[in-house]
This record gives C-alpha cells, structure tokens and sequence, in this order.
C-alpha cells in the first residue's frame, strides 16, 4: 500500500519507519526542510533506540521517502496519516489543533482517488467530526473517510511498541472500503493475533486520552502510597509488589519517582480535564491527579534540602539524569526542571550530567554545569541525587562515588538502589517511599 505521514515527530517518524518495514511504501513529510535534509542523510533528529537502523534499512530498500513537498506525499496515497504535535494551548490546557488542521487542508488539496485520512496525533472527542468537515468543505465530490488510530507508544521502547502492540485501536472505519485498508495497514500485527478494536470514532479518541489519563493515575497513586509509607513505616515497593500481583490491578506503572514527566501524559491530563469540564462530566479524579503530580514534582527539591541538612546554600548538588525517562533525550516536562531551579533558588550550585539530555537540557536550564560522566559530575559534590533511572546509573563504582564526593548523601528519586548495601557501602541514602 502507499502510505504518507504527515508530520516526522515521534509519532510519526516511528509509525513511517514502521508501516516500512512492514513492507509497504511510506513518504514521511515535513514542513521543517532542515529535518527533512538530516533525515535523507540517516541523521535521527530524536534519540530513539533502533530507529537510525531502522530507517537506513528501510530507506535503502526504497520502501521509506522523506520530502517536503506534500503534493509528492500524497501522489495517489492509499491512507495519509496525521501525525503533527497537539500541544497545550497557552493559558487554558486545551490541545492546540491547528497543525491537525492544516494538514487536513493540505491532503483535501492534494489527494486522488478514495483516500482514508487517518488521525494518529492525540486528539479531543470530535477532532475527527471536523476533520472530515473541513476535507468535504474544500472538496466536495472526494472520496475519503477519516479514521482514528491512536498511538499508545511510548518513548525508549518506541518500536517494540509499535510492532508488537497490546492492541490496536481503529475508530470511524464503517465504511467498508476503510476498514479493509486498514487491515491491510496492520496485517503483521494481525497475523500475530494483536487485538484491533474497531470501534466509533469518537469512542476512539477518548479510549486514548483514557488510556493516558489512568497511566497518569496510577503512577500518582503510588507515588501518594510513597509518601504515606514514609509517614508509617512501610516500603513502597513491597506495597506496589503486593497489590500488583492481584491480577485486576497488575504490576506495571506501580513505580513510585519524582513524578511523571514527558510530552504525554502531562498535556493529555489536561486536555482531558479541560474537555470534561466543558461537556459538563468534570473528572475529578484526574484533575486532583494533575494538581497532585504538579505539587509532588516541586517538593522533590524540598526532600533533597532536607536530606542535606535542611538548607543547600552555598553546597554543590550533583544531578544524574535529567530527561523524563530513561533511553531518550526528551526534556519535556521533566521533574529536573522543577527540582534544579529550586536548589538553584535554596543557594546550591548544580552540576548535571545525563547520558543523552544534555543539549536539550542546556536549553531549559540555567546556570548548571554539565559533566561528561557520573564521576566527573559527583567530585566534590556534597550530595548526589538520581532523577532519572539510566541504566548506566545502576552499577556504579561507589568506592570512586564516595572517594568524590565531600558528603557520602546519595537521594536517589527512582529507587535503583538497595538501602541497605547502600549503607552497608558507608552511605546515607534517601529513596522514595522506604524505610
Ligand atoms: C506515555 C504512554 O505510556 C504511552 O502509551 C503514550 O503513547 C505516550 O505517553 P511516554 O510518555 O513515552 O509514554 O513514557 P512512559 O514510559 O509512559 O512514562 C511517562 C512518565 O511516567 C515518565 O516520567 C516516567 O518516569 C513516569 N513513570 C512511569 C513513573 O514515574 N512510574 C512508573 O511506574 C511508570
């Protein structure tokens, strides 16, 4: 089949290399020339592990195509994906649709034949009502349809989640022209038996946000369970095993951290609550879960103070980690961002090191010094804190750690670490929601 994808972010520049390698021919387009240029060259302009291979591969056997020129892209393409940014609209946390809405522009001026127009981007119920509306107004006569088809992947693990999904969701396909193209889009997930719900439209475009806003949940509610187990006595960790093991509640999403960051949930929370609120069926729930993970990630500075004595001034923090997550180098909406101008604003000096998020995070931040590796970044620091769990982070030479530090203080924000070697390795250490 041809396929084009408009928009190279995340979405849509895994999705592309993707539907390539399940065998069919792909145009991705951009707006953005240079991106466009650097990924002819095989220059990736995310880190994502597999995707450079990926993509040369598929680029070589000429199933993959970059261009700028949407009129190319869409030269007699069977489906056309969507895949532009929604972010947060300023000021009221709506997502902002009018890149959705361009791009429907441009494929109603451009596409030939019966096209299914399908909306991979995050979306607001109803997005795809008005996509289609905006596609008929300029074209009249066309034949198309427009389909839903979230994406649930997620960053670091991007292409495994693409091709070996839990399910696949399909929204709006009625017509039967649709939903055979569809079909034949996912053929190798059907082969391997991968669920694909075919449902309405609009039910499509809430099962996403759903699915987001009860991940965000989750994760808020053991990170409140951490707290609790700090006041109590009792240790997160073996609460999250606990009740994971009951298999209506599962063991994933149960670690307890600083707070969720990254280019999803914190935007789709939102989103959903402002959406809610506005079809009169406010959810409760994820509003306190978007107020509760907003106050955990600022207090995150606070538990460092109080683990340095109670005041930083003066002292020198060391920072491993400062993307949102492990195995990228997104930067958005990362707890680092809250928690080092805090220990900037209490008198500490910061100096940072992260495998993968330094250029990005230089951007966001100010006054932080970058190390090149952990031992440069902890020498003669007076404590060491882990934001984000690399796993580079998980075997440390601590004879070195503790040789440079001038205070042996590891507060470590992601529980990677046992308490009790860390002190039987002469360290005080402060985790998240254990004795
Ligand atoms: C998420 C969804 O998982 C994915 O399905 C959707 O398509 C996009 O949003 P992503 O943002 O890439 O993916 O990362 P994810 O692994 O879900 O982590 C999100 C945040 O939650 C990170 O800040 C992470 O550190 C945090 N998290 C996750 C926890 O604090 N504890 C957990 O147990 C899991």
């Amino acid at each position: 089949m041809r396929v084009a994808v408009i928009g190279t972010g995340y979405v849509g520049l895994v999705s592309g290399a993707c539907f390539a390698d399940f065998g069919h021919d792909v145009t991705c387009v951009d707006k953005d020339a240079s991106k466009i240029a650097r990924l002819k060259d095989g220059h990736m302009p995310i880190f994502e592990p597999g995707l450079e291979d990926l993509v040369e591969q598929n680029v070589r056997e000429e199933r993959l195509h970059f261009t700028t020129d949407p009129t190319e892209a869409l030269k007699s393409a069977d489906a056309v994906f969507i895949a532009v940014g929604t972010p947060s609209r300023r000021g009221d946390g709506h997502a902002d649709l009018s890149y959705v809405f361009a791009a429907a522009e441009e494929i109603a001026d451009r596409m030939q034949g019966y096209t299914v127009v399908v909306t991979k981007s995050t979306v607001p119920v109803g997005t795809g009502d008005e996509v289609e509306a905006r596609i008929r107004k300029r074209r009249p006569d066309a034949e198309f349809a427009v389909v839903s088809n979230p994406e649930f992947l997620r960053e670091g693990a991007a292409i495994n989640d693409f091709k070996r999904p839990d399910r696949v969701v399909v929204g709006g396909a009625d017509d039967p022209r649709a939903r055979k193209c569809m079909e034949e889009l996912y053929r190798p997930l059907f082969l391997n038996e991968t669920p694909i719900v075919f449902t309405e439209r609009r039910t499509s475009e809430l099962i996403k946000y759903a699915a987001n806003a009860f991940l965000a949940m989750k994760i808020t509610f053991i990170n409140e369970m951490a707290d609790l187990s700090e006041a109590v006595g009792a240790n997160v960790q073996e609460v999250a095993r606990g009740i994971g093991l009951d298999n209506r509640i599962g063991s994933k999403f149960l670690n307890a951290g600083p707070g969720y960051g990254g280019s999803c949930f914190p935007k789709d929370t939102l989103a959903l609550v402002r959406t809610a609120q506005e079809a009169g069926a406010p959810t409760r729930l994820i509003e306190a879960t978007v107020k509760v993970n907003d106050a955990r990630k600022k207090s995150m500075a606070q538990k460092i103070i109080d683990a340095a004595g109670g005041d930083v001034a003066g002292k020198t923090i060391a920072v491993l980690g400062l993307t949102f997550k492990p195995n990228t180098d997104d930067m958005r909406d990362a707890p680092a961002l809250d928690i080092i101008p805090a220990l900037q604003a209490a008198g500490a000096t910061v100096r940072a090191f992260d495998p993968e998020g330094v250029a990005e995070a230089r951007q966001m931040l100010r006054d932080v010094e970058f190390a090149k590796g952990p031992y440069e970044c902890v020498a003669g620091a007076d404590a060491m804190t882990i934001l984000t769990e690399w796993d580079q982070f998980r075997a440390l030479d601590w004879k070195r750690v503790k040789a440079a530090l001038n205070t042996p203080l590891v507060v470590d924000l992601r529980n990677i670490y046992r308490p009790e070697e860390m002190r039987e390795r002469g360290f005080t250490y402060v985790s998240i929601g254990r004795p």
